[in-house]
């Protein structure tokens, strides 16, 4: 273990807020707990959890407070997940993350994406070579994590120049195992039992550790498949060593890549499944799907141009966005005092801001628990009040990669759509686990058939 890495030996502090919602966030059902505390006690209202108070903020009105107008007086609260993320642009606040972001947000300008389109599809052509021999062997498989390995390919591909330099397979179960805060407080427990003594003495945590770290140099290694001059791999390396720029040591660069492995990829991944779980349940509107893809681009592959026309598809990616945002909470800690909603807000207070109370909240939509991916044709959209639709965030730290997501999700969709359709073989209705993400409990199984 190199020193960079040192610091990923240890568990979240037990003390994080992540830990200590964790009882809530097990839950069969932690969606509809937090719904109902907000129609019983509000909009803002706090719970005490020993000598620290949490509000949870679901009026857009007060989002907006913390992420717009008195953004400077909240800051990121990564606490706890430090072995995760370690210092990542994500994770930190003030000049140092303005000096991390603006070198990264060339590779992220809406004039890039074109670029990027054919390192896309490339990824999507793998995968649908996958699918038709998982198709042909009739193979039962969780689709997180087919879609985990399709949003990191794309990621590896349009963002270092590199074909996905690990097995998926084997680096998604490892790295759920770790990027898991519940399961770290699952070995935490082992250890204060005496069954650990040590985390590397747990062998699935120790795996989980080992495969997360050896990423970014796995992708580094790897042989560049165009040589393309400008990429956000090369922007990091260079960095790296520059005497101009000396925030990029080794440890943030590290940093920065695994980030792209997690909030780049996860979050698109979990999009994807969510998506092929709703489109089960309403085989209309996969229909639909095939058939703006028949009528836009025909039996060639799609262009660049034919994705931009691909509006229904982009409006049921939008639609499962709303109703199930992967990013169901966003936390921050109050620097200074502050008054939201009545309260008294404290120095170090915690705010979790719940993308998922706003998005089912009836104020701002109607018939919020329906799937309508209608209301986000264009026209329609117009209508919709601001801030009401938070799956990216808002404010300065509004998530960086939403388009290049936005474009690797309706790409996978017509692409695999078009090719194959997918049964849910779970037992039941899949149910949350909502963890730094909402997850589905237990995974989400399928099995992948063929149209002829
Ligand atoms: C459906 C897919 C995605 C969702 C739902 C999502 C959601 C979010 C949200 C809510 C934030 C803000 C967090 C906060 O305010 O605390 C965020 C930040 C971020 N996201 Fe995403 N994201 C997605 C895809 C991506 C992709 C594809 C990338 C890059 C390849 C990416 C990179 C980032 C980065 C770097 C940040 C930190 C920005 C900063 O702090 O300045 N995300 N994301």
């Amino acid at each position: 273990m190199t020193e960079a890495h040192a610091y990923a030996q240890t568990l979240g502090e037990e003390q994080s807020v992540w830990f200590k919602i964790s009882p809530f966030v097990s839950a069969d059902n932690p969606m509809e707990i937090l719904m109902r505390m907000s129609e019983k006690r509000g909009s803002c209202f706090p719970v005490r959890l020993k000598s620290e108070k949490i509000y949870f903020l679901s009026d857009i009105e007060h989002i907006r407070h913390v992420l717009v107008d008195n953004v400077d007086n909240y800051n990121k609260y990564f606490e706890g997940l430090k072995p995760v993320f370690g210092k990542a642009m994500i994770t930190i606040d003030g000049a140092l993350w303005q000096k991390i972001r603006k070198p990264q947000q060339p590779f992220f300008h809406p004039g890039v994406y074109e670029e990027y389109f054919p390192h896309l599809m490339a990824a999507a052509r793998s995968k649908i070579d996958e699918w038709s021999d998982l198709a042909a062997s009739g193979e039962e498989v969780e689709i997180l994590e087919q879609t985990w390995g399709l949003a990191a390919d794309m990621a590896c591909r349009a963002l270092f120049d590199r074909e996905m330099p690990f097995n998926p397979q084997a680096v998604f179960g490892a790295v759920k195992a770790y990027t898991d805060v519940a399961n770290h407080k699952a070995i935490r427990t082992r250890k204060m039992s005496g069954e650990v003594d040590e985390v590397s003495d747990d062998e699935e945590a120790a795996q989980a550790i080992a495969a997360w770290l050896s990423l970014p140099d796995a992708i580094s290694g790897a042989k560049p498949i165009d040589h393309r001059e400008k990429t956000l791999l090369k922007m990091l390396q260079d960095a790296q060593g520059d005497p101009d720029a000396p925030e990029f040591d080794r440890q943030q660069v590290l940093d920065e890549i695994k980030q792209y492995l997690w909030a780049g990829t996860e979050t698109t991944a979990l999009t994807l499944g969510w998506i092929f779980y709703l489109l089960h349940r309403h085989p209309d509107v996969a229909e639909k799907i095939r058939r703006e893809g028949e009528e836009v681009y025909g039996d060639r592959e799609p262009t660049w141009d034919d994705i931009q026309k691909l509006n229904y598809t982009r409006a049921v990616m939008l639609e499962t966005l709303r109703l199930y945002p992967p990013a169901w909470a966003l936390m921050r800690t109050a620097a200074q005092r502050d008054e939201i909603g009545g309260y008294q807000i404290e120095p170090s207070d915690k705010m979790v801001l719940s993308p998922y109370m706003v998005h089912h909240n009836p104020k701002y939509w109607e018939n919020p628990d329906v799937f309508d991916p209608g209301r986000f044709l264009p026209g329609r959209i117009k209508k919709r009040v601001k801030y009401s639709y938070l799956p990216f965030g808002a404010g300065k730290r509004f998530c960086l990669g939403g388009q290049l997501s936005q474009l690797e999700t309706v790409l996978a969709l017509t692409m695999l759509l078009r090719r194959f359709r997918l049964e849910y073989v779970g037992d039941g209705p899949a149910k949350f686990s909502a963890s730094v993400m909402l997850t589905p409990k237990g995974g989400l199984p399928f099995r992948v058939h063929k149209l002829s």
